[in-house]
């Protein structure tokens, strides 16, 4: 499939814009790519193709120390060649929510959406109903972003959406989070991880492993890996996720990983993996 190079970059224009790290772009780049492919490979395949984003965001952010603004994950969704037939958009931040309906109503004034303000995990009911209901004659895929600031995701949430046909694309922010707090999250009374992986058996595991510390980033990305194969999800290697580090000190980050049950979703997937490969073996 021919892929459309995408404009990651937008104006300023004077509402709210979160700061976000040098290490943003690439993950843009990569959303906008497999967005695309997404959109235009399901639309003939599917009656109604929706995209749900559970952490929106404003619609813009400014790249931290710069005055690059970038297309936050919901404009780019919107601005894909063909776009999806539905969009959800949940956010917690009223201020950035207000932002973010401007500029949706500005950019793509004729897309059907439907914003869900407040947390997405106590919201769920009202995002679950916003989602089509598919039919025989009526088939409906989504593909939903989980994308928080850290490993605050819950596993009830994204079962909940599992009823559905639906992919999921999710920053593992477990960089940063899971090394800084490791005592509190492995001997101390944290539920954190146990919500986010949806069971509290991990601890034995980790326990029994007796992996280093080191591990344990990608023992946590296996465990979630390992939920999401209990609903069904296909289970890849990890190498199969992208690994994100920062700009500046090459710390890793996150993973970004592909949910899906079709093969088909992982074709495009290696394809947006290979892409980012290359952007950086060119030093772009
Ligand atoms: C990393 S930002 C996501 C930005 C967006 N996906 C993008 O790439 O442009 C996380 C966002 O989630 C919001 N947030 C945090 N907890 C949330 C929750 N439980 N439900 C919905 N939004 C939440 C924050 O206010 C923040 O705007």
């Amino acid at each position: 499939m021919k892929v459309v190079s995408h404009a990651l970059y937008a104006e300023d224009d004077g509402l709210v814009c979160p700061e976000v790290g040098g290490w943003a772009e690439g993950k843009y780049r990569l959303l906008a790519l497999y967005d695309e492919l997404f959109s235009t490979g399901m639309k003939n395949k599917w009656d109604q193709r929706v995209y749900i984003d559970l952490y929106s965001g404003a619609g813009y952010g400014r790249c931290q120390g710069t005055k690059t603004v970038l297309k936050g994950s919901p404009i780019l969704a919107l601005t894909v060649p063909n776009p999806f037939d539905k969009y959800i958009f949940c956010e917690e931040s009223p201020e950035l929510m207000a932002a973010l309906k401007a500029r949706v109503g500005r950019i793509a004034p004729a897309a059907s959406v439907t914003f869900v303000p407040g947390s997405c995990d106590s919201a769920i009911d009202e995002i679950c109903a916003a989602i089509p209901k598919g039919s025989s004659s009526n088939k409906v895929l989504s593909l939903c972003l989980v994308d928080p600031f850290d490993f605050g995701i819950k596993f009830e949430t994204l079962r909940r959406l599992s009823v559905v046909f639906i992919d999921f694309v999710v920053l593992l922010a477990i960089g940063m989070d899971a090394n800084r707090n490791y005592a509190h999250y492995v001997d101390g009374q944290s539920t954190k991880i146990d919500e986010a992986l949806g069971n509290t058996h991990w601890r034995e595991r980790w326990k029994a492993a007796g992996a280093k510390r080191k591990d344990f980033r990608r023992f946590l990305a296996q465990e979630f890996s390992m939920s999401m194969a209990s609903l069904n999800y296909l289970q890849k290697p990890l190498d199969r996720m992208k690994l994100v580090r920062s700009v500046d000190k090459n710390l890793p980050l996150y993973y970004l990983g592909l949910f899906s049950r079709s093969e088909m979703a992982f074709k495009f997937w290696d394809d947006v993996l290979k892409y980012s490969t290359d952007q950086l073996s060119l030093g772009l």
